[in-house]
């Protein structure tokens, strides 16, 4: 049995309204409870360990059919439109381009602090945000205040991939959730459509990464949508110089123009993937070679590095190699710099903080 103060479950947009507990008292009164799970996890077993790197198996113990509940509701919510896995995986990545994945892109404004949902990236295109609550009010069903919002979105953004076709992986857990958002950082840290190559892999070094997962991660683009106003100016004026993007396929641009006009329709969506829009694929690259990449930064793995050329060549004669990379590329960017320690709140108090009390 929790203590009243465990029992207050917080949405995954609204943890910063309520005051991180005062560890020190409630501890004592729970330690039984945890000197328990202390003994018989495997994960916490090498305390230092658990304490300072995500593991596949963090809930293995406090929570095991976490990894279930989210697959449930991600299957449900794909099926009823398969567009969801793409914007669940645009959401985890625009959460880990931001200080770490934290959850951070889930919180609402409050107080002083500018949710990140406002930020040029986010506004008027990231979704999802009903699919993360209705995961988390299960997983709270099942696991009171165990698993964090951070944790949900790694999984889901998984599992979208699966469900579309997709490579698996395990996912790397016990992420802590923030407290902040950063708006600042939401806005200068994750890359654009309309960046330059060398602006992207600049973006994406910040994050640990390196111009190979730039490659692979662009490979997300076999799903999912975007917006008129992210590719206007290829289809009408892309240097400046009133011409459309001369890398662009004429007749493709042509199709989208009657779509995408020169001004108004900035909302139309596009299929990111005019082939097989729905399908996690290695089609993306395919299309990029045959100059049908919708956004700018697309193209520009094409058309602006051999590095990067390469890679897109290798990935579109290659659906295996694709996916390995891919996965691994994935986790790489998912273990980069998560909140531990006293930072940040995990869903419930079973990993690395109640450890370090103990
Ligand atoms: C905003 O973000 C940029 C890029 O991360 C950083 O250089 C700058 O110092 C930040 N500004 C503030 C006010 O935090
Ligand atoms: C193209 O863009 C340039 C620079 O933004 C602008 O000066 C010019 O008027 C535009 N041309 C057309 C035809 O829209």
């Amino acid at each position: 049995m929790l203590p009243t103060l465990y029992k207050n479950r917080y949405p995954c947009n609204a943890r910063h309204t309520s005051t991180p507990p005062d560890m020190a008292l409630p501890l004592l009164s729970l330690l039984p409870l945890f000197s328990l799970l202390v003994l018989s996890s495997p994960s916490i077993g090498h305390s230092a360990a658990a304490a300072s790197s995500l593991h596949p198996n963090f809930y293995a113990h406090s929570c095991p059919t976490v990894e279930k509940i989210v697959n449930s509701v991600m299957a449900e919510a794909v099926s009823e439109n398969p567009r969801w896995a793409a914007s669940i995986l645009r959401l985890h990545f625009h959460d880990c381009f931001v200080k770490g994945c934290d959850g951070s892109v889930l919180l609402d404004s409050s107080g002083v602090f500018l949710s990140e949902k406002r930020s040029n990236p986010n506004r008027d295109s990231a979704r999802g945000f009903e699919i993360v609550d209705k995961i988390k009010l299960a997983v709270e069903a099942a696991c009171p205040e165990t698993v964090s919002c951070a944790d949900i979105l790694a999984l889901a953004a998984r599992d979208g991939v699966v469900l579309t076709g997709g490579p698996g992986w395990e996912v790397p857990l016990g992420r802590r959730d923030s407290l902040t958002p950063s708006l600042n950082d939401s806005n200068n840290n994750i890359p654009a459509p309309t960046n330059t190559l060398n602006t992207i892999i600049t973006k994406f070094n910040r994050q640990g990464l390196d111009v190979v997962d730039v490659v692979a991660l662009s490979g997300s683009h076999t799903i999912g949508k975007s917006r008129c106003a992210s590719f206007r100016q290829r289809l009408y004026n892309q240097t400046g110089d009133g011409k459309p993007d001369e890398t662009l396929d004429l007749g493709y641009a042509a199709k989208l123009r009657t779509r995408c006009p020169r001004t108004g329709g900035d909302q139309t969506i596009f299929s990111l993937d005019l082939v097989s829009p729905n399908r996690f694929d290695n089609q993306y690259y395919k299309n990029i070679v045959a100059k049908k990449g919708l956004l700018n930064s697309d193209e520009e793995l094409y058309t602006a590095s051999q590095v990067t050329r390469d890679l897109v060549e290798k990935y579109s004669v290659s659906n295996d190699v694709f996916f390995e990379q891919f996965a691994k590329s994935m986790v790489k960017m998912g273990i980069y710099r998560p909140l531990r320690g006293h930072k940040g709140k995990l869903g419930g108090f079973v990993g690395g903080l109640i450890i370090k009390h103990v």
